[in-house]
């Protein structure tokens, strides 16, 4: 039924750029390659629909899939967005024509359309497809390292300067390169970490798609360890398969094992000390804790059970969500939350200044550092991609954050 609803609502939108741009394509042969290009998307959309969860795993098909899921969307999403001019010329249009029909007002008008707007849809719609193309070509792999400093109160004068690698969103499913991930850890261990977190969406959803980068993952090395907690997308609950059942536990179980392998301390709703000499600091995990419908199995109360309270408190959860909605909602006691989750949306503007993305009208913290009295959060952009395979604007984020006493 979704995909149905899916590929009608695709059908619209092709119909409604076609009949807008149909006078500039007035040759017969470019109107058949127009719907030869869209009927041959709608058969790859029911392709991937019926064979996704039937096929093999692998590095490469995970890859095609990918690249495949992205061509469909960019070519959609810039047909969508090319439309909006010409339904504010159809808004227009109709008002004209209510105005001849109904109050017989003078028939002087130009019911055409505009061709500015279609001038323009044209343009946005080029524009955002060439832009989409060559993030695939050029922000996918484009590793990024965003140095931050962030000053805790409680932070001991002993460690000012601690580093902790924040990394997150890795979406191993569709990351696409084993190669590429190398050339991650190289960067990371080049980097010296005292600490390496990973705050959860090891896969898109099952544990497979994990398998053939564990090794790779279990060449980071930090002096205090590496920690990690589960993100929406590593319970296996968008493979339509219910919680409970004997193929869900084995899936979760399975993950839950890779991050071992890979040399990651999961911390499911748990804390852990760390220890350098006389001064510590506590290191709490959630699982994932969502605002909305995603899943909320992360549980801050049972985390921080019989934990000494005094020292200095980082979280790793997710889902921003859980600061605003949980951790300052009921005033926990926690100095920095660090999380991932938005990807920044993968587009965006992100320069010294500047920082825009679509996405933060659904989070208000989506990238960076953000601050309410004493309490801070991180926000990771995320390192892979999930639905559109590039980057715009905002790149695969290696944080290095700096730790430090006020
Ligand atoms: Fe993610
Ligand atoms: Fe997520």
């Amino acid at each position: 039924m979704k995909l149905i609803v899916t590929i009608l609502i695709l059908l619209i939108v092709d119909y409604y750029f076609y009949s807008a741009i149909s006078t500039i394509l007035n040759n017969y042969i470019l109107k058949i390659i127009y719907w030869l290009i869209s009927f041959s998307f709608y058969l790859a959309i029911l392709y991937i629909f019926l064979n996704y969860y039937e096929q093999d795993y692998s590095v490469e098909s995970g890859n095609n899939l990918i690249i495949c899921t992205s061509l469909i969307l960019i070519i959609f999403v810039s047909k969508f967005l090319g439309i909006v001019p010409l339904i504010i010329d159809d808004i227009i249009r109709s008002f004209k024509l209510l105005n001849i029909f109904l109050f017989k007002i003078d028939t002087h008008y130009n019911v055409d359309r505009l061709k500015f707007l279609k001038q323009t849809a044209v343009i946005i719609s080029s524009l955002l497809f060439s832009t989409m193309l060559l993030g695939m070509k050029f922000g996918r792999y484009n590793f990024k390292k965003n140095f931050q400093d962030i000053y805790l109160k409680k932070w001991p004068k002993s460690l000012n300067g601690y580093k902790i690698i924040h990394i997150s969103d890795l979406h191993l499913g569709s990351f696409g390169s084993v190669e590429k991930l190398e050339e991650v850890v190289k960067i990371i261990n080049e980097e010296v970490a005292d600490l390496i977190v990973f705050t959860g969406d090891l896969v898109n959803n099952s544990f497979h798609e994990a398998t053939a980068y564990i090794n790779t993952l279990n060449k980071l090395i930090a002096k205090d360890g590496k920690f990690s907690v589960l993100g929406n997308h590593d319970y296996g609950d968008y493979r339509g398969i219910k919680r409970g059942t004997k193929v869900w536990e084995e899936n979760f179980q399975n993950l839950k094992n890779l991050e071992k392998d890979a040399g990651f301390q999961l911390l499911l709703n748990e804390t852990i000390t760390i220890n350098r000499s006389e001064d510590k600091f506590n290191l709490i995990g959630v699982e994932n804790w969502g605002a909305g419908n995603f899943n909320k199995d992360g549980d801050i109360d049972s985390a921080i059970t019989n934990i000494d309270q005094s020292l200095p408190n980082i979280l790793l959860s997710h889902d921003p969500s859980h600061w605003s909605q949980v951790i300052l909602k009921k005033n926990y006691n926690i100095d920095l939350q660090l999380s991932g989750h938005t990807h920044g949306m993968q587009f965006g503007v992100d320069i010294p200044g500047i920082k825009w993305s679509p996405v933060q009208y659904r989070y208000k913290q989506w990238a960076g550092l953000y601050r309410k009295d004493q309490k801070q959060i991180y926000v990771n952009r995320g390192l892979g991609s999930l639905g559109y395979a590039g980057r715009v604007g905002i790149m695969p984020d290696i944080s290095i954050l700096n730790i430090r006493s006020v």
